[in-house]
């Protein structure tokens, strides 16, 4: 099961575990447009249109799913959006329509699917957080913590069921091609900072979906049987350090 499935990374989950074989149920606020064009033979009553910020919606789409499949072995929790401004500038608004998406929606898309999993003592939770979870960006306020609301919440989940055989793990992606990124950095304004921030992604350019989207197939999968509770960082090596160009210097361009 995914949030945020109709595009960028809970997309290319979504693409992925179909790849995988697996049964893929999107949800998203939108309609299932880009699902239905790149999710090929998936049938349509596999999406639901739903805002993760309405717990009854969740609830009703997890009833009919487990009806339908007796079970759910994964959710990803890809529904996301950006937001902020300086704490000063940012009106109460803007701070809680960021935080009842990226937050609050975590919170009740896990609590939704939660019984389920209990039910049969096995589930993985990956929630998409971001590396603005960990470090701070210029005018990131609300996003930021969000971010790092996921990140803690994801924590104290893993602990919370891992008697219960149910992983909890988040990931923190760094700055990914998708059209949130683009709606953020398209413009003649945000150019320059879209040039230093690629900068500080240590391979000189930024992730793709795709490259998310392998993080969350390893942490669905048994080869991550281990690892709950963790956050993942899949960055680029954006968190790694400051670049400040010296590899150039030191041969290494
Ligand atoms: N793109 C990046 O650089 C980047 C980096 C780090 C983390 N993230 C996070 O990854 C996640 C996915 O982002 P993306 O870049 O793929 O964005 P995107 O805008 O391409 O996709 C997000 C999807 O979430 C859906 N959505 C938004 N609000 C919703 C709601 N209330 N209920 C249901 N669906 C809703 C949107 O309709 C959209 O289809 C977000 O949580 C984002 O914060 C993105």
């Amino acid at each position: 099961m995914v949030t945020g499935a109709g595009s960028g990374i809970g997309l290319a989950c979504a693409e992925r575990y179909a790849q995988e074989g697996a049964i893929v149920i999107g949800m998203d606020l939108n309609e299932a447009e880009d699902w239905k064009g790149s999710m090929q033979g998936a049938q349509d009553d596999l999406f639901f249109q739903l805002n993760v910020c309405d717990y009854e919606a969740l609830e009703a789409a997890v009833k009919e799913t487990v009806e339908r499949f007796k079970r759910i072995d994964v959710l990803v929790t890809a529904a996301g959006i950006g937001g902020g401004g300086p704490v000063h500038l940012l009106e109460e608004a803007e701070w809680d329509r960021v935080q009842s998406v990226n937050l609050k929606g975590t919170f009740l898309s896990a609590k939704a699917v939660l019984p389920s999993m209990m039910e049969q003592r096995a589930g993985s939770i990956v929630a998409i957080a971001s590396i603005e979870g960990i470090v701070g960006a210029e005018g990131g306020s609300t996003y930021n913590a969000s971010k790092g609301g996921v990140i803690s919440l994801t924590k104290n989940m893993a602990l919370d069921y891992g008697r219960l055989g149910i992983r909890v793990n988040s990931i923190c992606p760094g700055l990914i091609e998708t059209p949130l990124y683009h709606s953020i950095f398209d413009n003649e304004i945000m150019k320059p900072f879209a040039d230093r921030y690629r900068e500080q992604h240590k391979f000189g350019r930024f992730g793709k979906p795709e490259e998310v989207a392998g993080a969350a197939y390893f942490l669905a999968s048994e080869d991550s049987s281990f690892v709950t509770g963790t956050a993942l960082v899949v960055d680029g090596g954006f968190t790694a350090g400051h670049s400040v160009g010296m590899t150039a210097l030191l041969g290494l361009e």
